[in-house]
């Protein structure tokens, strides 16, 4: 299979391909000038001949908005996933909002998700209305306290939005449990609500599709799963992104042909037709059910993820080779890595975080800045939401969720994608062993580096 990048990655982080160039240097800063330089992007697509194929017979076939392929997508997500449908739509967050729409949830309502994450999370919360709550990690973990979210369960909560973080599905065990033990608050206020008899969990899975949990696939787990096809996920068509529901959610398969219908209605605005039933003969006329909104999926879009998904096992493969061998060598660094693989959870191998043990903000930073000169993009996993602009004017306060501080002041995510070779992981651990050394040795220099701003 011919490899390569087409193209720009979208992304201000991915500063072209992955190779060889020139040699090392910088502003004061040089490191082993032996090395021979290479330039490291840091999630760069993975778009192959076929998959280019594919989009041009889309192209060409005369039909490029949602359509058959997007349809077959959905088809063969569901089964991917083993859920019990999948609806397409434009991308994770189009996903997890018209969840929360379709579900009625709204105004006066509360949904609960991590104070680590990327806004998408939360800021969906607030686009319907409802009222976040943020929950702290627990110590040492990337995950939310799972012991302090029973406590923040109350009579107006709808829904919890966990985060798979890095493509390690969250202990989905221990929220049931919670929840079920909170039970008794729960009075559905919609129809689809009344399906649960607690508060729904509706996972942001945009990095972790594909990831496995107590040997069950990510989409077949939680009650409602978002997936992200973004250009720097694992699999991408560009933008995009789907729901999924798992088998049980609706007990009558009606109900779920309902649900869908809702779903869609509300990513096409509120139209009772899309443009391809509209095309069919004489059937142009519609209705509009509501004011909805527009986020659905293109067939060009489709297309590209038809491909994605026929090569997607091997990708899944080549990245927890890669992690494992972050982690061999990484091994003799005063530093820890997300695991990836263990007793009953395999991640879809979509982000290595490393945490630079004992260090801060300003080190981890200068880290940064030296492997930028070392032709490595490392980036962020992530700011907390607290300590963001938009999230303080709501109340919140980073003095509130010290374990979210502490996990983010350290950590710093090295390039995980398909198209590092073995050589180029080694190359970034040998950069990151020279600049943690360096730093120690020098401390910190005075034109200190600034992470990236502007990556999910
Ligand atoms: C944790 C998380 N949730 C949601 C999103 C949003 O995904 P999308 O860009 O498909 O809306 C992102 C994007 O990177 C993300 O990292």
């Amino acid at each position: 299979m011919e490899r390569g990048i087409i193209g720009n990655a979208g992304n201000a982080g991915n500063v072209g391909n992955t190779g060889i160039i020139g040699n090392a240097g910088g502003c004061g800063n040089p490191l082993n000038a032996e090395t021979t330089r290479r330039v490291i992007a840091f999630s760069p697509p993975d778009i192959t001949e076929e998959d280019i194929a594919e989009v041009a017979q889309a192209l060409r076939s005369g039909w490029i908005t949602t359509g058959p392929r997007t349809k077959l997508f959905e088809e063969r997500l569901a089964h991917y996933a083993d859920a019990q449908k999948v609806a397409c739509l434009g991308s994770a967050t189009a996903a997890l909002e018209c969840a929360l729409r379709a579900l009625g949830v709204g105004p006066g309502d509360e949904v609960i998700t991590s104070a680590y994450t990327y806004t998408a999370s939360c800021s969906v919360i607030c686009h319907v209305g409802a009222i976040p709550i943020l929950c702290d990690t627990a110590p040492g973990s990337y995950e939310m306290d799972y012991a302090a979210l029973e406590g923040l369960v109350t009579e107006r909560t709808r829904a919890v939005i966990p985060v798979d973080i890095a493509g390690r599905m969250c202990d989905y065990d221990r929220i049931f449990a919670a929840l079920d033990r909170k039970k008794e608050l729960w009075k559905p206020t919609n129809g689809f609500q009344a399906h649960f008899d607690r508060v729904i969990v509706l996972a942001d899975a945009a990095h972790s599709f594909g990831a496995r949990y107590q040997g069950l696939h990510c989409g077949s787990v939680a009650d409602f799963t978002a997936f992200s096809f973004h250009a720097v996920k694992n699999l991408t068509t560009g933008e995009g992104g789907a729901l999924a529901w798992r088998k049980g959610s609706f007990a009558r398969e009606a109900d779920s042909e309902a649900f869908y219908r809702q779903v869609m209605l509300c990513s096409l605005h509120g139209q009772t037709k899309d443009a391809l039933a509209k095309s069919q003969g004489a059937s142009w006329e519609y209705d509009i059910a509501f004011p909805g909104w527009k986020c659905n999926m293109t067939d060009i879009q489709a297309a590209l993820g038809l491909s994605q998904l026929n090569h997607y096992q091997e990708a899944l493969e080549r990245r927890q080779a890669i992690v494992l061998r972050y982690e061999e060598g990484l091994a003799g660094l005063d530093v820890s890595t997300l695991a990836h693989a263990g007793e009953g959870f395999l991640s879809s191998g979509h982000l290595m975080l490393v945490r630079l043990n004992g260090k801060d903000e300003a080190f981890r930073n200068a880290v940064i800045g030296l492997l930028a000169e070392r032709g490595v993009a490392s980036n962020v996993h992530y700011k907390p939401l607290p300590l963001l602009s938009a999230y303080q004017g709501l109340g919140f306060a980073m003095d509130d969720f010290p374990h979210a501080y502490a996990q983010y002041r350290n950590e710093i995510s090295l390039p995980l994608h398909t198209l590092l070779s073995d050589e180029d992981v080694d190359y970034v651990v040998a950069s990151l062993r020279q600049a943690i050394t360096q730093l120690e040795s020098d401390g910190l220099p005075l034109c200190e580096a600034q992470p990236p701003q502007d990556m999910p």
